[in-house]
């Protein structure tokens, strides 16, 4: 672990940072393009940005699958979408912090007979204090990472037969939080101080890097898969924590940040536009292509957690 903290220091660039400084700034590229009848499954589309993605991709045409934890806010959603844009909108319910609703939501999708033209895997949480699920396995880490990588590896398979599909993963500046690499031997953070910030990066980190591995599994195919960052946006994220923490960011954080329509719109680009159909593999911060913090481009660790996702996730590899 000290090797590579070492590794990564050296692999810091300023010019880097002075790119993201920059990037934060700038506006999305925006598509004008229409996605009839194309079929868009998002994550977390209840609030927030998933909730703003779906819209601009109904309001384009595109049919919706959603997938949600809550019953009540999904029906509301599928009925506001339908209304508005006379597009079909459907959902499946499931907890993306629990296990066995993942894999049951990945099979549901694996077996739909229509080709997926865009996953999102928006859905995501920030907790202060830590907490386990079901399984045992730290929460944030599950939502934010484990579920896409699920989600990812039980579908590649059908992606790959389709003649296109590209996934996006909406990730973030924040994996920057985890400037020190991803502790492999310790991601129930036992032998660590937990916060908040740490959890959110390290989870955003693993995603980055399990991009690096699929990236190579779609090499030749059809398929892209991308990350992104969804600008610093206002949205419900949060809500979950004390009152201490609510109250700050409603009064402070919130104060500070821009409309999730910004990030809807940078999700289509990224879905829709034919300038970034053949870019795969690759972190963006909005539209903007940036590159991640080091510890998000280690080909080494990537191939570790690869493995140990698979053995948390109760997956086998199949090499092809
Ligand atoms: N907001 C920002 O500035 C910002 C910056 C960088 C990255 N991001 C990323 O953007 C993504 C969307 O976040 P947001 O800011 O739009 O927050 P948000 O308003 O809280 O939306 C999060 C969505 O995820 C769903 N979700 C949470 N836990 C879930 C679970 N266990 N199972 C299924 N769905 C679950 C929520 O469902 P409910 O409606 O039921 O709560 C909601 O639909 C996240 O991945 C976040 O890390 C946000």
């Amino acid at each position: 672990m000290r090797k590579k903290t070492a590794q990564y220091i050296r692999e810091y660039k300023w010019s880097n940072i002075f790119a993201m400084i920059r990037n934060n700034r700038l506006d999305p590229k925006i598509c004008t393009e229409s996605f009839n009848n194309k079929l868009v499954v998002i994550t977390g589309a209840t609030s927030g940005i998933g909730y703003h993605a779906a819209r601009k991709y109904a309001a384009h045409g595109a049919s919706l699958l959603c997938i949600n934890r809550n019953l009540q806010k999904s029906e509301a959603l599928c009925r506001e979408i339908e209304s508005e844009f006379g597009v079909k909108c459907d959902y499946k319910i499931a907890d993306l912090s629990n296990l066995q609703d993942i894999h049951q939501v990945a099979d549901e999708l694996l077996n739909l007979e229509t080709p997926i033209d865009v996953l999102i895997h928006n859905a995501g949480v920030y907790l202060t204090k830590k907490e386990l699920t079901p399984e045992g396995i730290e929460k944030v880490f599950v939502v934010q990472y484990l579920s896409s990588f699920i989600i990812n590896y039980i579908l590649k398979e059908k992606l790959k037969s389709q003649e296109r599909a590209r996934i996006i993963m909406v990730n973030s500046e924040g994996h920057r939080f985890a400037a020190w690499g991803l502790r492999l031997d310790d991601l129930n953070w036992e032998r660590r101080r937990y916060s908040g910030l740490k959890s959110y990066g390290s989870a955003k980190l693993a995603q980055l890097l399990s991009m690096i591995v699929f990236n190579e599994h779609f090499k030749d195919t059809g398929v892209s898969i991308n990350a992104m960052h969804p600008g610093a946006v206002k949205t419900e994220t949060g809500q979950e924590n004390g009152p201490v923490y609510r109250w700050y960011k409603r009064n402070f954080i919130d104060k500070t940040l821009k409309s999730p329509e910004i990030s809807a719109e940078a999700l289509y680009y990224l879905g829709v536009s034919k300038e970034v159909e053949f870019v795969s593999g690759k972190f963006f911060n909005l539209t903007t292509l940036e590159e991640p913090a080091p510890p998000a481009l280690d080909k080494e660790v990537a191939y570790e957690l690869w493995g140990k996702s698979l053995e948390l996730s109760g997956l086998q590899d199949s090499k092809e």
